[in-house]
């Protein structure tokens, strides 16, 4: 039995949905302590109330600091780490010149292994604690994400990003051995201690109808798994898997006729869709992650963040590292509030750290797991410094409540405003 650890401040729990409450703040409750025992959130409340039900518990006084869920991040590529920020192309050239070639080295486990750690190591810093992130097609990267992430107490999803046409030689797999390889993964991995293993077909444009089918089959063997792949990023791309699929009455339709539609199923970007792949996604309950960093920085587009939801969309939120340019979930939420504006429709602080919290785990289908404070909850928690640098700090020290004291951190933060992380109960940072 580990010793209990009571954490003081401003602790922020969603009670309802910040998107179906008549207010977003009413969402949420706040406590003023959280007791955190064996890797899990034990009991909340005012802090003398939990000292006294604690007495012997370390005590860990974060004052007007605010501790909140950790940050999950609903979909980013780790093996995109050295090449984010790269310049100047759009998604398909951005895929030939800086991707491809980076992605070719991780069939080496120990340049796998370098920034499998390099990876958590900067997104631990930025306050997050779950990532769902592709691989390269070398089993290795994904081993070496899988062991880093188990090695640190982490809850990580993650698969074999799987290719069979569209990409370079060294790149690709075949329809078998995709299946054999994420099969064999999935047998080693899946369930391992905190660890979620996800089919992970790249996108229609890099997979035969004949991958696409395997990979199908094999989720239809799995279905505990979650699948991801990119949907509708940009509109060159849909004109090519248009192509590419004439058969298909839409983008969509490319992975339903292979069994890749369903809960379960998440999908990056998901931008330009017509109304027909919007009421489809809707009715099987499929996952949306709006990547909002990426999808300025590549020139995708817009996401309707606000209808989406209206609509009823299980909706997460993400960096797209290295197509996104910031490790930070603070930017992403900036960067989401600033699309938000440009579709006329802006997004409360409440609404944004849910999106990037709860919300992404709901997307995942681990909420009940993370993504909030509340008993019983896995106890990953970061903790935010509202006043992280003079241009916060003069900002917030006028703000007459608890949102308008969060809200510049939400805009203007970075990893300098993460004070403490906790993965499991356990200090991380
Ligand atoms: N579509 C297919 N692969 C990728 C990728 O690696 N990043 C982004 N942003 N879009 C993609
Ligand atoms: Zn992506």
């Amino acid at each position: 039995m580990d010793q209990v650890t009571v954490l003081c401040g401003r602790v922020l729990s969603f009670a309802h949905t910040p998107f179906e409450t008549e207010t977003p703040e009413g969402a949420v409750r706040e406590y003023g302590a959280v007791a955190v025992h064996n890797g899990q959130i034990a009991a909340l409340g005012d802090r003398d109330r939990l000292r006294a039900i604690y007495p012997a518990a370390d005590l860990v006084d974060h004052g007007d600091r605010v501790i909140l869920p950790g940050f999950v991040d609903a979909h980013v590529h780790y093996p995109q780490t050295g090449i984010i920020a790269s310049w100047g192309k759009r998604l398909i050239d951005w895929l030939n010149t800086y991707t491809f070639p980076e992605e070719m080295r991780f069939g080496d486990p120990a340049y796998a292994d370098e920034v499998a750690n390099r990876y958590l190591d900067l997104t631990t810093a930025h306050g997050t604690t779950t990532v769902a992130s592709y691989c390269t097609i070398h089993p290795e990267s994904v081993d070496a994400l899988f062991a880093a992430a188990k090695a640190r107490g982490q809850r990580v999803l993650a698969g074999k990003t799987c290719m069979d046409r569209n990409a370079p030689e060294g790149l690709r797999d075949t329809p078998q051995s995709a299946y054999d390889q994420s099969a064999d993964l999935i047998a080693r991995w899946h369930g391992v201690d905190r660890l979620t293993y996800v089919i992970t077909p790249r996108f229609s444009p890099t997979s035969t109808p004949e991958q696409l089918d395997a990979l199908g089959a094999l989720w239809a063997k799995h279905p505990g798994c979650l699948m991801q792949t990119h949907l509708s990023e940009q509109t060159d791309e849909i004109e090519w898997v248009r192509a590419l699929f004439p058969k298909a009455s839409d983008y969509l339709d490319t992975y339903e006729e292979h069994g890749l539609l369903g809960k379960g199923a998440v999908f990056g970007h998901a931008i330009h869709l017509e109304p027909r792949e919007e009421a489809r996604l809707r009715e099987v309950d499929a996952s949306l992650v709006h990547c909002p960093t990426s999808n300025s920085f590549i020139g995708s587009g817009l996401f309707e963040m606000r209808a989406l939801m209206n609509a009823g969309h299980r909706i997460g939120l993400a960096t797209d590292t290295g197509g996104g340019s910031s490790f930070s979930m603070l930017r992403t939420m900036a960067a989401a509030y600033e699309v938000a504006q440009l579709r006329g429709s802006p997004l409360h602080a409440a609404e944004l750290l849910w999106l990037a919290t709860q919300g992404s785990a709901r997307a995942l289908h681990i909420d009940d797991k993370v993504g909030n404070i509340a008993v019983g909850m896995e106890a990953d928690l970061v903790v935010l410094d509202l006043a992280s640098t003079p241009a916060i700090a003069q900002r917030s020290s006028r703000a007459g409540d608890l949102w308008e004291a969060i809200f510049p951190t939400l805009m203007m933060g970075d990893d300098r405003a993460i004070a403490e992380v906790r993965i499991a109960g356990r200090k991380a940072l």
